[in-house]
């Protein structure tokens, strides 16, 4: 049996300050009565003025450190899936890498929005897989609420911040039927423009017109973005229970990216599972893209819903688009 990428340990953090669907009611026109019913969040999580991304990925990096027996220096690669940087250069990893004091690690970012923990699990199984890296660390952090629009009622009310970690490794001999069994990932860079942020890059430099045109804002479409992800995410799901010879009964949980209850209702619908397989976690931290699916795994894990053994099936979907799925024994 080959070796395998096995999760060695996980860790989140989230930053103090709620804010609740009633205080969003005294910021823009909204209700928390719309925002439960058409997304399922009722309050998420603000980092204070304070933190930075990196600050984030560092609680939850140490969480995942300390749940794997890990030093700092035991990590070869890390690899930090954000959006929200701390700034535009050098990557969030580095940073995170100077606070960690992980000294031996190559540190890299990846942009691929709320997949990008998925493609960071893709590259990190590379590595395991060939060699070439032994310990890796895949954080994903964001502080989305400074690339937010609280002006704007229809993405405000989604997004926030948080972070996850999970520091992967190749599995031992006794151990090759737990770990990574399979991961996919896609995009459409043709559907860019259903989600993004404008300003702040090279076609729109930092400028007055960016800050008076509100550029530097995640612009969304939502219910075409809504459409495409039902639709792929159906896809992928059963595809992937598919190429792993499983069926949705082998799987003791669903752990979707938390964008929208009725996206994962409906993914969930498609497989046949009931909602107690799967991992909700977004009506008390809203969407955090590429936080999201790290913080809901270290969440499952440490309250037991997960157990070694357990087939695990991760799914997410984001800007991009970007979309992908991975198949992981605990
Ligand atoms: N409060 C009250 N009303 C709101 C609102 C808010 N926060 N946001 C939008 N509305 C209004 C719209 O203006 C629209 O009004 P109109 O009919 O008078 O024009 C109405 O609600 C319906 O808007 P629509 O966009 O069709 O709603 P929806 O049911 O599609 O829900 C989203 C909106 C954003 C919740 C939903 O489209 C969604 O979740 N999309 C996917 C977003 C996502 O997951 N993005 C991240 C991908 S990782």
């Amino acid at each position: 049996m080959p070796r395998r990428t096995l999760i060695a340990g996980t860790g989140s953090y989230l930053p103090e300050r709620v804010l609740t669907n009633r205080e969003l009611e005294s910021m823009v026109d909204t209700s928390d009565e719309w925002i439960q019913e058409r997304t399922g969040i009722r309050e998420r999580r603000m980092a204070a003025p304070h933190e930075v991304t990196s600050d984030l990925a560092l609680a939850a990096s140490r969480q995942a450190l300390e749940a794997a027996g890990w030093g700092p220096e035991d990590i070869t690669a890390l690899i930090v899936a954000t959006i929200s940087p701390d700034m535009p250069m050098p990557a969030t990893a580095c940073l995170l890498q100077a606070k960690l004091g992980a000294t031996r690690a190559a540190a890299f970012d990846i942009s691929a929005a709320c997949s990008g923990f998925i493609y960071g699990l893709q590259i990190a199984d590379g590595f395991i897989r060939s060699g070439i890296h032994e310990r890796v660390l895949v954080v994903g952090a964001e502080i989305l609420s400074r690339v937010t629009d609280w002006q704007d009622r229809t993405t405000c009310v989604l997004f926030a911040d948080g972070a996850g970690a999970a520091a992967l490794r190749a599995s031992g001999p006794e151990e090759n039927e737990r770990g990574i069994r399979s991961v996919s990932i896609r995009s459409d860079g043709n559907l860019w423009d259903l989600l993004y942020i404008p300003g702040g890059g090279t076609q729109a430099p930092q400028s007055e017109r960016v800050v008076a045109e509100r550029l530097q804002f995640i612009k969304m479409k939502g219910n075409e973005t809504f459409r495409v992800a039902v639709r792929t995410l159906e896809m992928l799901v059963v595809e992937t229970l598919r190429d792993n010879g499983m069926e949705a009964a082998d799987l003791a949980l669903l752990i979707p990216h938390q964008a929208n209850i009725r996206i994962i209702q409906a993914t969930a619908e498609r497989l046949g599972l009931s909602m107690d397989k799967v991992m909700i976690n977004l009506d008390l931290v809203g969407n955090t893209s590429g936080a999201s699916i790290p913080i809901a795994l270290d969440q499952a894990v440490r309250a037991g819903r997960v157990a070694p053994g357990d087939h695990v099936l991760l799914e997410a979907f984001g800007a991009g688009l970007t979309w992908g799925s991975a198949l992981v024994t605990i």
